[in-house]
């Protein structure tokens, strides 16, 4: 490991936190109903069963639109960021953040996404919180779209199936755009675009008992991906026209494979995997379907709609950086019958003996990080922005309020480190955003207790605290890594 310390200036250290993991104030000030809002906890459900926590039914839908209770539907209530968020930036400035990653929750600006005008009250919100952050000397790096959009256009639409949807996210990007050109520099587009095909719900507002069998919500999800890359490209496009000088990126959930043995079976099964991971940058950044997903969708019989002009949009329009999230990395084997398995971020997969596991069974893998980082670079040579990175684990509050976390700090620094190598290795790094920088509700199982933060809240998998805030070990960590800028 090199002892020489090189983070370039003006790094962007950072945490990461989105709107409908955070805000709560579900159906305050206008808000609209949201994807998010129908997501359920299942007690009942394994830590690992991210399939079945994020699986939604027409059933469960309709119960869950028509209850008004945030009982049972944690990111409703969120952190309540939305009313604490001068206290939590207060923290977040004393750590020394230089950027903050947030989303903004298309419902609180189009509650139902169709309207013609927006809702001024959700805009304001966005106001406030952007001037709060900007007086403590926080940039903001803001989300399009975070796993959320309005549950209107899932019932009527289809979701991201119906071309319409993009209109509609266009007209959501122009307004935000013109309202925050002076306040917000840093764009991303998508969240994890890629997650549309593990979670065709979440991603794409897909329900798939409203499409059929298998090959049907198959087709759905490409034709809904297809949308959101066109949209995606029209943002970017929006964004340069309506804010000079401001930089937008395409978001990736990395999921890097290695291959279980040398067999060249397995290091085919890994790279089948890793290129599919790189389809999606494929389109953003080199703004074509490249041809092993043409073979994909023929092999399939996927057919994509293309409008005039989508092909060139999506060649001209591409991402200025590639913002990525980094959990875990996996194995890949030609015959995974018989073989031990882990969870992971959104996906599982083969266990790898040489990595350990966090509490909820994901394989922590620092120089995993660091291949990542040389791999995009390599492959696109554009700047890469490390925008979700950390772990979930549980944590205990001491008699005397202290919250001792090395784990945290131990998978912190080492990610950091990776980083770091890849910069000495010239990989261009724009920032670093510490994924829930506060504690928040868990994307995949709408869990409190698996926490991320650096700054505690105290609230519990039902609800219940008093969602007071505290700074863990790991603040007064992080805190010195930024002030010596990484070293
Ligand atoms: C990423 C998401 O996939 O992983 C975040 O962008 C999410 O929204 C994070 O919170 C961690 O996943 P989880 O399910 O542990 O919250």
């Amino acid at each position: 490991m090199s002892t020489q310390r090189i983070f370039p200036d003006g790094f962007l250290w950072g945490g990461a936190i989105a709107a409908n993991q955070a805000e709560g104030a579900w159906n305050v000030d206008g808000k609209g109903l949201s994807t998010a809002d129908m997501a359920t906890y299942k007690r009942n459900l394994g830590k690992g069963d991210y399939k079945k926590h994020n699986a939604v039914s027409d059933e469960q839908l309709k119960k869950a639109m028509e209850d008004k209770s945030d009982q049972d539907y944690p990111k409703r209530r969120g952190i309540d960021f939305y009313h604490r968020y001068p206290e939590d930036l207060a923290y977040m400035q004393e750590m020394g953040l230089r950027t903050l990653r947030l989303s903004i929750a298309w419902t609180r600006i189009y509650p139902n996404g169709d309207e013609a005008v927006p809702n001024e009250a959700g805009l304001a919100f966005y106001d406030r919180l952007f001037d709060e952050m900007l007086g403590r000397g926080i940039e903001p790096l803001v989300t399009l779209s975070h796993y959320e959009m309005p549950m209107h256009l899932v019932n009527q639409y289809g979701g991201w199936t119906s071309r319409e949807v993009v209109d509609f996210f266009v007209r959501y990007c122009t307004t935000v755009f013109n309202r925050y050109k002076n306040k917000v520099k840093y764009w991303i587009t998508f969240n994890e675009i890629d997650g549309i095909v593990r979670h065709p719900f979440t991603n794409g507002g897909i329900v798939p008992d409203r499409f059929g069998e298998a090959e049907q919500v198959e087709q759905a999800v490409y034709q809904a991906l297809h949308h959101q890359f066109v949209a995606s490209a029209l943002a970017v496009k929006l964004c340069h026209e309506i804010i000079p000088g401001a930089q937008i990126g395409c978001m990736l959930t990395s999921l890097l494979h290695y291959p279980h043995t040398c067999n060249p079976q397995d290091v085919l099964a890994a790279h089948k995997n890793n290129e599919f991971n790189l389809f999606f940058t494929d389109v953003q950044v080199r703004g074509i379907y490249p041809g092993y997903i043409q073979r994909f969708f023929k092999d399939k019989g996927i057919e994509i709609a293309k409008a005039e002009g989508d092909d060139q949009a999506l060649r001209k329009h591409t991402a200025d950086f590639i913002s990525f999230s980094y959990y875990n990395s996996f194995v890949a084997s030609a015959e995974s019958e018989g073989l031990e398995k882990v969870s992971g971020n959104t996906m599982g997969g083969i266990k790898n003996p040489h990595l350990p596991l966090s509490e909820w069974g994901w394989q922590i893998d620092p120089i995993g990080l660091r291949l990542t980082m040389s791999n995009l670079y390599n492959r696109y040579q554009i700047p890469l922005y490390v925008v979700e990175n950390g772990l979930g684990a549980y944590d205990k509050v001491e008699e005397d309020g202290a919250i001792h976390d090395p784990y945290r700090i131990d998978y912190l620094r080492s990610h950091i480190e990776q980083i770091h190598e890849a910069i000495l290795d010239g990989v261009e790094v724009i920032g670093y955003t510490a994924w829930g920088i506060i504690d928040l509700i868990s994307y995949s199982s709408s869990e409190m207790e698996k926490r991320y933060g650096l700054i505690h809240v105290d609230q519990d998998n039902d609800g219940n605290g008093t969602l007071e805030r505290r700074r863990k070990d790991s603040f007064y960590w992080y805190k010195d890594v930024i002030r010596n800028n990484g070293l």
